[in-house]
């Protein structure tokens, strides 16, 4: 099957030029001007358009449980291809009592296999730190899950992680190149916040961030970062929000030290008010870390411009507004109930896009860099994430000219609610190609459920650079 794109835009980290694209079956198989269309099975007309690498979302939950509260899983897939998002990276906990890989390895039967309408890829989520568990870290390498995350926040929780566990997992990886990543919240901090907000009654969706400041955020952030100096092994950090934990990430990366992170488009974008909205709005925006004051706003973005944090995820969990939001509400409930995690991963390139390109606070360059570039790289997916001869052919052509508005009605996230609902939305993915496949035609999904695969993640991703002499 021979696809050839015709007149394009084409988008990398570096530059941007008009330019063909010719994809034979699933690769980019030519670049350049004029490529003849001979022999070429479908053509699709990109002019005034944007060529760029499909999306990969670095950070989404298809099957967090929060207090028992479970979040929609691989069958809205469908929602990332629309977003132009070809390759999602789910975090998967270990269950009770079994290993790391054999965890990965029966989720993805039971709940992704013939599912997954994009691209795929794991991250463990270590819950019971054993001796045995910890050996087994390194053979993630060679099973191709090269990323381990760690809780450090939700004390009281089976998946909360304290500090051996950090150190054992960064000292275990270390020889075979895993990534170990880290939610940075002390979690006593917060639990002490927590249970003194409610003993004063303050039990409403705003007092959810006044029970994790950006102290506390900061404190773990600071914590881990010495953690890994201890050991000499790099370190993640995701979903960074305040100007307190960049400042910690920064003093360290600027000293030298393999200190990497993300951020996600809800911190960019929202501020800590909404958390505060009438009738019970403010718990569609209960996430944690919180949302921050505008302040800590303009911070983020000059770290994704200057790449002191080189990604921008969504954090996607889809848990819905009446009936699982809701659990947080009513006599004898607090913020604390609310399940914590907001749906966005359809429209996270559209955000970005039209709040952070179309107000130059972004360029179209570090756009293509942080949203697909630097996360192939960083989880060592080394086919995907270029426009460029032999990459995979996910493609997103993307039309600079439509205009809408974001919200419910035009979602495929299976939930009742968008935290985007009402905002303009400038351009969006017109065509997207997974491995060659049109899934996205003007706009709507036209793929299968099924045709997403797994893909395995080499080990010594970029966090690891520095390490590579
Ligand atoms: O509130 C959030 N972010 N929920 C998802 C789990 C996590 O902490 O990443
Ligand atoms: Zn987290
Ligand atoms: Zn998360």
């Amino acid at each position: 099957m021979k696809t050839l794109i015709k007149n394009g835009i084409i988008l990398t980290t570096e530059n941007e030029f008009k330019s063909d694209v010719l994809i034979i079956d699933e690769k980019i198989a030519a670049i350049g001007e004029n490529l003849p269309a001979d022999g070429v099975d479908r053509v699709i007309d990109a002019e005034g358009k944007y060529v760029m690498p499909g999306g990969i979302d670095q950070h989404v939950h298809y099957s967090f449980v929060y207090k028992g509260s479970r979040v929609r899983g691989f069958e809205t897939t469908n929602a990332a291809a629309v977003g132009g998002t070809t390759t999602v990276i789910e975090f998967v906990n270990q269950e009770k009592d079994r290993g790391l890989i054999e965890s990965i390895e029966d989720y993805k039967e039971k709940d992704v296999d013939g599912i997954a309408m994009v691209d795929y890829a794991f991250h463990i989520v270590m819950t019971d730190p054993r001796p045995e568990v910890i050996k087994e870290i390194p053979k993630l390498a060679e099973a191709g899950y090269p990323t381990l995350k760690l809780f450090l926040a939700y004390k009281g929780q089976f998946f909360h992680a304290d500090d051996e566990a950090v150190i054992n997992a960064l000292t275990a990886g270390k020889e075979a190149g895993i990534t170990i990543m880290v939610h940075a919240e002390n979690a006593d901090m917060v639990d002490y916040l927590t249970k003194k907000l409610i003993a004063e009654g303050k039990t409403g969706t705003y007092y959810h961030a006044v029970s994790r400041p950006p102290i506390v955020e900061a404190e773990a952030t600071r914590r881990v970062i010495y953690l890994a100096e201890m050991v000499n092994a790099p370190i993640y950090i995701v979903h960074v929000t305040c100007k307190e934990a960049l400042e910690e990430i920064k003093a360290a990366y600027q000293k030298g030290q393999s200190v990497y992170g993300e951020t996600c488009a809800h911190y960019l974008l929202f501020d800590e008010s909404v958390l505060d909205l009438p009738n019970f709005e403010g718990a569609k925006y209960v996430c944690s870390p919180a949302l921050r004051t505008k302040d800590h706003q303009e911070p983020l973005w000059e770290a994704i411009n200057k790449g002191w944090l080189n990604a921008v995820s969504s954090d996607h969990c889809g848990f819905d507004f009446e009936y699982q939001k809701h659990l947080g509400f009513g006599e004898g409930k607090s913020f604390a109930d609310v399940p914590n995690g907001a749906p966005s991963v359809q429209n996270r390139l559209n955000a970005l896009w039209t709040y952070g390109v179309c107000t130059g606070k972004l360029s179209k360059q570090r756009f293509v860099d942080v949203m697909s570039t630097s996360p192939a790289k960083v989880n060592g997916l080394t086919e995907k994430g270029h426009i460029a001869v032999g990459y995979d052919a996910d493609i997103v052509v993307f039309d600079p000219d439509y205009r809408g508005v974001m919200g419910v009605e035009s979602c495929l996230e299976g939930v009742d609610y968008s935290i985007y609902e009402g905002m303009e939305q400038k351009g969006r993915p017109e065509t997207v190609l997974l491995r060659g496949q049109v899934i996205v035609e003007n706009g709507q999904y036209v793929g299968k459920q099924g045709q997403g695969k797994l893909i395995k993640g080499k080990p010594f991703g970029s966090a690891y650079d520095k390490f590579k002499g």
